[in-house]
């Protein structure tokens, strides 16, 4: 089966952007849902923006700036994603959405399409079964900032047919991103490692073993990491890497998952990272 078209649901939050934003640069028609038609606008304005940076670094010809937004539509109505290939699911971690997302777009996306998720712990069976193609069904974990990162998880559940992951790794490879494809198991590989790590450093943190400028400079200058744990933890979204610590602890149940408290009130009062400007660092200035 030939992908054309790629619907995005969840296309205003950071993931969904930037799936959107690759899929178009690799030649994909590409339709992005919102709860309404101007956060849906606000959101390929967003892209747009993004895109001409890209042009101004001389990364991009204007040309193929302009090609790329021209293949991205908004709508706030998941039934446009009717004649879709492949829909990517980018709402948010939460199992219960998810479901319901599945079984909604099962009953709207034509035969033959994939219906995959971007989550980041959950386990993709549970949408399969929420679906009558469950052969269909299979995570595609891309990382942020999408447009960067170079890697794809693909994560297939016991369910997922063979044509099906062997469609998502043609399509993940003309993005121009590597493949690693798992079975389906909490964190799959990187969230695995990379949750426990953060989970570390925030418990130094709020231990007062050491400062959290430390912690990152440590990593970084000792481990040789572009980033420190808790600079990533404000970048992919204290809420999400909460998410993913309860989701891995939920099935696993070891103790190392257990979030520390720190992160579960920071995640309460609102600091998030730098998408709400304020997280382990303060990105106001
Ligand atoms: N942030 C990361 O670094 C990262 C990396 C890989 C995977 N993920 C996964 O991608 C998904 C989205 O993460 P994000 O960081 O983009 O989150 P986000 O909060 O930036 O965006 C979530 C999007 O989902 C929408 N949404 C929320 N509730 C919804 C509902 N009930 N129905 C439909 N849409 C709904 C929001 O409007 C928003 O557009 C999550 O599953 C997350 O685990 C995140």
């Amino acid at each position: 089966m030939e992908i054309k078209k790629v619907g995005v649901l969840g296309f205003t939050g950071t993931m969904g952007r930037g799936i959107a934003q690759v899929c178009a640069q690799s030649g994909y028609e590409v339709i992005g849902s919102s709860r309404s038609e101007e956060r849906a606008a606000k959101a390929i304005s967003t892209i747009d923006a993004a895109l001409a940076r890209s042009v101004e670094r001389g990364r991009m010809s204007q040309e193929d700036k302009d090609a790329a937004i021209a293949r991205i539509k908004g709508t706030a109505d998941i039934k446009d994603f009717n004649d879709c290939d492949l829909v990517i699911e980018v709402a948010a971690e939460e199992l219960d959405i998810k479901i319901k997302a599945f079984t909604e777009l099962d009953s709207i996306c034509k035969a033959g399409a994939i219906l995959a998720s971007n989550t980041s712990v959950l386990p993709l069976v549970d949408m399969a079964m929420a679906t009558k193609r469950p052969e269909k069904v299979i995570g595609l974990h891309f990382f942020n900032p999408v447009s960067a990162m170079k890697l794809v998880e693909i994560i297939k559940p016991i369910t997922v047919s063979e044509e099906t992951a062997e469609t998502c790794v043609k399509f993940i490879e003309s993005l121009g991103k590597t493949v690693v494809a798992l079975p389906d198991t909490p964190g799959f590989i990187v969230n695995r490692l990379a949750v426990g790590f953060m989970l570390n450093a925030v418990t130094l943190l709020e231990n007062g073993i050491a400062t959290k400028e430390d912690i990152d400079t440590a990593v970084k200058l000792g481990l040789n990491h572009p980033m420190g744990p808790l600079e990533l933890a404000d970048l992919i979204g204290n809420d999400i890497v909460l998410d993913m610590a309860d989701g891995i602890y939920e099935t696993l149940k070891e103790p190392r998952y257990i979030a520390p408290n720190l992160l579960r009130r920071m995640v309460a009062a609102g600091w998030l990272g730098q998408k709400t400007k304020k997280g382990f660092y303060d990105y106001n200035k």
